[in-house]
C-alpha cells in the first residue's frame, strides 16, 4: 500500500498545550462508521484519505462500535499502515460500560487498566499514543483514576494521557495530581461547536489556558447539523436517520434549518461551505490544537481538510455568526 507523497504539505500541526507533541489540525474519530455493520472497504478508504491529506491522529474508544471500531482500525493499521506506526497518533479511552459485572465500567484502577489491556488486544498494538479517562466517575476518587492513567504510561502501554468531559474544577485537580505523579496531563477532549458552547461558558477553555493543557474538540459539526446535510430533509444514509439515539431527528426543526441557512450564507461569503466554516470557527480558540471530526465518506474528509485554506475570521464575520446564533 502506498500513500501520496505530499500528505504533510497542506496540513498545519499544532502543539498540544505546553507539551512536545503536535496534532494535525483535523483528527478523525471512529465513534460512528467503524462498527461491525459498516462497510470495511469504506473504513479503509476513510483512513487512507485522512492520512493522504495529512491527518495523523485517529481517535478511538473501547466502546465505539461495541469494541469493533478498535478491531477494524487495528486490522487496517496492521496491514495497510505497517511501517507507518511512528507517523500516527492513535488514541483510545475507557470509562463507559464495556463488560459485565462490577468492574466493567467507571474510573476504577481495575477498570482503567484491564480496559487498556483489552483495547490493545483489539487494536493489535503494543501501546496507544494517548489514553483517556472517557468521563468523570463520581463514585471513584479522582486520585485513583489519575494514578491508573499514570500507571499506564509507566507500563509503556500509553505514551501520554488525557481526560474527556471533565468540568473545570476537576480538570484543575487532575492536572495537579498528574503533575505530582510525574505524568503530565496532555489534553482535554470536549464537545464544542456553534450549537454547544459549554466549554466557553463553563470557563473550561480559560482553565486550559491557565493550566497549559491543550484541547481537542469533538462533534465540531454538531454531528452533521452544521453542514448542508439536512437542508432538504433527512437523508436515509445520514446519522439522524440511522442512529437516532445519538442524533435525534427531532432536533432538526424549522428554526434550526433557518439558522444553518443563515450561517451557510456567511460561509459562502468566505468562499467556504458551512462545514468548513464551522471547523475554522472551532480552531479560532487558543487552546484548541485539533478538531475531531467524524465522516461517513471520504469526500467529507477532503472537504473538511480544505477548510484549512482559510482559517481566520474578520470581526464582522464573527459578529454576524454571533447574531445568527443568538436568535431564538
Ligand atoms: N470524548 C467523548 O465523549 C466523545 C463524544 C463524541 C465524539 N467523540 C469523538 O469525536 C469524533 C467526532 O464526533 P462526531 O462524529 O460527532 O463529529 P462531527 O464532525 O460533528 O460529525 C460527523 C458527521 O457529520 C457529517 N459530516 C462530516 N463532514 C461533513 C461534510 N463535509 N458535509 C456534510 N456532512 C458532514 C457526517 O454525518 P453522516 O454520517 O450523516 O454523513 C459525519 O458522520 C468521534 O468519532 C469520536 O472520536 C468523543
Amino acid at each position: 500500500m502506498t500513500f501520496s507523497e505530499k500528505r504533510y504539505d497542506s496540513m498545519p500541526y499544532n502543539r498540544i498545550g505546553q507539551s512536545g507533541l503536535k496534532l494535525s489540525a483535523i483528527s478523525l474519530g471512529m465513534w460512528h462508521n467503524f462498527g461491525a455493520a459498516d462497510d470495511f472497504e469504506n473504513q479503509r478508504k476513510l483512513l487512507h484519505t485522512s492520512f493522504d491529506l495529512g491527518i495523523t491522529h485517529f481517535d478511538l474508544a473501547d466502546n465505539y462500535g461495541g469494541g469493533m471500531a478498535e478491531v477494524n482500525v487495528g486490522k487496517i493499521v496492521k496491514t495497510d499502515f505497517a511501517g507507518y506506526r511512528d507517523e500516527l497518533i492513535i488514541s483510545t479511552k475507557a470509562g463507559h460500560p464495556m463488560w459485565d459485572g462490577p468492574y466493567g465500567d467507571g474510573g476504577s484502577r481495575k477498570h482503567m487498566l484491564s480496559g487498556l489491556d483489552q483495547s490493545l488486544k483489539r487494536l493489535q498494538l503494543d501501546y496507544v499514543d494517548i489514553y483517556y479517562s472517557h468521563r468523570p466517575d463520581s463514585e471513584t476518587p479522582l486520585e485513583e483514576t489519575v494514578n491508573a492513567l499514570a500507571t499506564a504510561v509507566r507500563q509503556g502501554k500509553a505514551l501520554y494521557v488525557g481526560i474527556s468531559n471533565y468540568n473545570p474544577s476537576d480538570t484543575r485537580r487532575v492536572v495537579e495530581l498528574l503533575r505530582e505523579a510525574g505524568t503530565p496531563c496532555l489534553i482535554h477532549q470536549m464537545c464544542y461547536n456553534m450549537f454547544d458552547r459549554n466549554a466557553e461558558e463553563s470557563g473550561l477553555f480559560e482553565t486550559l489556558e491557565n493550566t497549559g493543557l491543550g484541547a481537542i474538540t469533538f462533534s465540531p459539526l454538531a454531528q452533521g447539523l452544521l453542514s448542508g446535510r439536512y437542508l432538504d430533509g433527512i437523508p436515509v444514509d445520514s446519522r439522524a436517520a440511522t442512529d437516532g439515539s445519538c442524533l435525534d431527528a427531532e432536533r432538526i426543526t424549522e428554526e434550526l434549518i433557518a439558522k444553518t441557512q443563515a450561517l451557510g450564507a456567511v460561509a459562502q461569503g468566505r468562499g467556504q461551505s458551512l462545514a468548513q466554516m464551522a471547523l475554522c470557527w472551532n480552531l479560532r480558540q487558543k487552546s484548541v490544537a485539533s478538531v475531531l471530526i467524524g465522516a461517513s465518506r471520504p469526500q467529507q474528509i477532503a472537504e473538511n481538510v480544505a477548510a484549512l485554506e482559510k482559517l481566520g475570521f474578520s470581526a464582522e464575520e464573527l459578529q454576524c455568526i454571533e447574531d445568527i446564533l443568538s436568535q431564538p
